[in-house]
């Protein structure tokens, strides 16, 4: 997902390029503001952390740009996981998309599912059957 901050910058061209030239393919793509409740339940692992409303209120904000991206393997999210680069912006290595357009890690970008169990939890709540 290519949250507000990369609407706003005008990335998502970019971030899309990067998820084409890799070779995945992308299955769906929506831009829309979700609503606080998908939004809710979209970071509800985090529910219990400090920064878990800043994470809602920023993720609520203006468009996202969902999408379903899929590759040859189950390791989709993986790959997916290089080319965003790591959460915090201190880690985030020069070459991903983190590393060498974010400098704020709340402001990071782009949401990548963390496995792939994640990726079906978060396919069927953003694109419902
Ligand atoms: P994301 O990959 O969307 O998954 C959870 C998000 O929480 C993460 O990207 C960051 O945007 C955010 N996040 C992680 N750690 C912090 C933190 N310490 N403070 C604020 N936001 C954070």
């Amino acid at each position: 997902m290519c949250k507000p901050d990369a609407v706003e910058r005008g990335l998502v061209g970019e971030i899309v390029s990067r998820i084409e030239r890799k070779g995945l393919v992308i299955k769906e793509m929506d831009m829309r503001i979700p609503s606080v409740a998908l939004a809710e339940a979209h970071y509800e692992e985090h529910a219990d952390k400090p920064f878990y409303r800043e994470l809602v209120d920023f993720l609520t904000r203006g468009p996202v740009v969902a999408m379903v991206i899929e590759g040859p393997d189950g390791n989709t999210f993986s790959l997916m996981r290089m080319l965003i680069g790591k959460t915090n912006v201190d880690d985030a290595q020069p070459g991903s998309i983190r590393g060498d357009f974010a400098t704020i890690t709340n402001e990071n970008l782009v949401h990548g599912s963390d496995a792939h169990e994640s990726a079906v939890r978060e396919i069927a709540l953003w694109f419902p059957a």
